[in-house]
């Protein structure tokens, strides 16, 4: 209702002119005055103007991940339903879960624990090693020519349409993950978003970002006059949250040994599910998305939301990125509409939820119950070397006593992680050349490798510290000799 009212005030000012003017009252007439075309976007229902796009992205692989290819399927159902056309919505996802061989359902998955199936009708634009930087950057800025593989579907938009990015993940400071290498650097990605606004194809832009630390993305980095707004699960410097976890509460069916969703993620599609997007605003569901998600003391568990870029953006109705179901047309937005969770697992510690399910629900003497407590072990191993790797540098490179004071700083607020980005990725190289890959885990570590940066150490100091203080590379799985570099 409230953005037909400026149009309906502005008729009230003019009534008196039309019965001067001696014509017939025709209401018809009236609302097609040339008058009407100066009332700008004010009067104009944008979600019937322009082509709207949907980019939607699980940056993992892996049935310990289960949760973000899930969260991406269902964010495909809330396009489609909506009324998106699959040419305009571009999914990317590695594909490795619905006929996993750990999943309980095979050919589904669900993104709630009594959740139907939402992996139904998903495109596979691109999937597996087609889920690159490279195709993800070219997507969005609609180069058919840089792509490599896949689908060929771009976000080929025109100066009218409306573009809708969701992204869902682990991530670090300054970084996203990929289930290849290289990860997304976040100077990477806000030059290409600048690239896509100078482009002139598009009239406004979307992004929601789960992720841990996602505020870092956009912080001090995103511009404010591009027509772009953005959400994020965290801010950036705190981790964000799975949930529908093992052992948690709701949990998933007892058959599953994986979290279905993600805190943030699960909040604005179960919101954008039930309601009438024509009526709803960006801002009342970031509100919405900001008081589910938030610190919970209690059981001390959430994540702050936070919004960037072009605020006044925030206004816009839902429909114009998402569409809107027919079907919820009488269920409009209220407060407090979704129960609150009483529990979640921060996302570094999912994958050892998971470990310790598989393991605990595998028969005595399995192969799976042996394998299970590989992986466990071999993830522990690993996220102790590549913590002590970074102490230990950063003990060497400023001293023993303010070491991990330099490495752990954070800048203050609205200034991004890093000034140098070359640098950041130029470090990344180094301790992985020496000491292994950072991985998923080690990805929280990005603001130690950009503070040694910030101090100005150079790329030499670097690499003689990081072989002193990783004498061999460890030889697990996630050897950059056998991956590739995350950078
Ligand atoms: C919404 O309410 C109107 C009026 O009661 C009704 O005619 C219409 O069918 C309802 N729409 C849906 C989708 O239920």
């Amino acid at each position: 209702m409230a953005r037909f009212s400026s149009t309906g005030a502005l008729l009230l000012l003019f009534l008196p002119l039309l019965l001067v003017d001696s014509r017939p009252f025709d209401p018809i007439s009236i609302l097609r005055m040339p008058w009407d075309l100066d009332l700008g976007s004010e009067g104009i229902d944008e979600a019937t103007v322009g082509t709207r796009w949907a980019v939607l992205i699980a940056g993992s692989s892996g049935y310990g991940n289960y949760r973000h290819q899930a969260d991406v399927c269902h964010a495909y159902q809330v396009m489609k339903r909506g009324g998106l056309k699959d040419e305009n919505i571009i999914v990317f996802m590695y594909d490795d879960i619905a006929y996993h061989e750990e999943n309980p359902r095979p050919g589904v998955i669900i993104n709630h624990p009594q959740g139907s199936d939402v992996y139904a009708g998903v495109p596979r634009d691109y999937v597996g090693e087609q889920v690159t930087v490279n195709n993800f950057f070219a997507a969005i800025l609609g180069d058919k020519a840089a792509l490599t593989g896949g689908s060929g579907k771009v976000v080929d938009s025109g100066p009218d349409d409306h573009i809708f990015i969701f992204y869902s993940d682990h991530g670090g400071p300054g970084v996203l993950g990929m289930p290849t290498y290289p990860y997304l650097y976040a100077d990477d990605l806000i030059a290409v978003l600048k690239k896509k606004h100078a482009s002139g194809s598009y009239k406004s832009m979307v992004f929601y970002l789960e992720a841990c630390e996602s505020g870092s993305i956009f912080e001090g980095l995103l511009p404010l006059d591009i027509n772009i707004y953005a959400t994020t699960a965290s801010n950036s410097v705190e981790s964000s949250w799975g949930t529908y976890c093992p052992g948690e509460h709701p949990s998933p069916p007892h058959d599953y040994w994986t979290c279905l969703g993600d805190l943030y993620s699960v909040s604005w599609m179960e919101d954008s599910d039930k309601h009438n997007l024509h009526t709803e605003t960006l801002k009342q569901q970031y509100d919405l998305v900001k008081t589910r998600t938030q610190p919970n003391n209690h059981y001390s568990y959430g994540s702050h939301v936070m919004e960037y870029g072009d605020l006044n953006l925030n206004t816009k109705f839902l429909d114009i990125y998402m569409g809107t179901d027919p079907a919820n047309e009488n269920f409009t937005f209220s407060d407090n509409s979704l129960p609150s969770l009483s529990t979640a697992v921060n996302q570094r510690d999912a994958d050892l939820v998971y470990f310790w399910t598989k393991y605990r629900s595998s028969p005595q003497g399995s192969s799976q119950k042996t394998e299970a407590q590989k992986q466990w072990l071999d993830v522990m191993s690993h996220r102790i070397h590549v913590d002590h790797s970074i102490e230990l540098i950063a003990k060497l490179i400023f001293g023993s006593d303010k070491g991990l004071k330099v490495i752990n700083n954070v800048r203050p607020t609205g200034k991004p992680l890093v000034d140098d980005w070359a640098c950041l990725k130029s470090m990344v190289r180094t301790f992985e050349t020496h000491c292994g890959s950072l991985s998923q885990y080690g990805m929280k570590h990005m603001r130690s490798l950009a503070n040694i940066c910030n101090a100005g150490i150079s790329e030499k100091t670097m690499t003689k510290v990081a072989a002193q203080a990783c004498a061999s590379i460890p030889n697990n799985p996630w050897s950059s000799i056998h991956k590739g570099f995350s950078a």
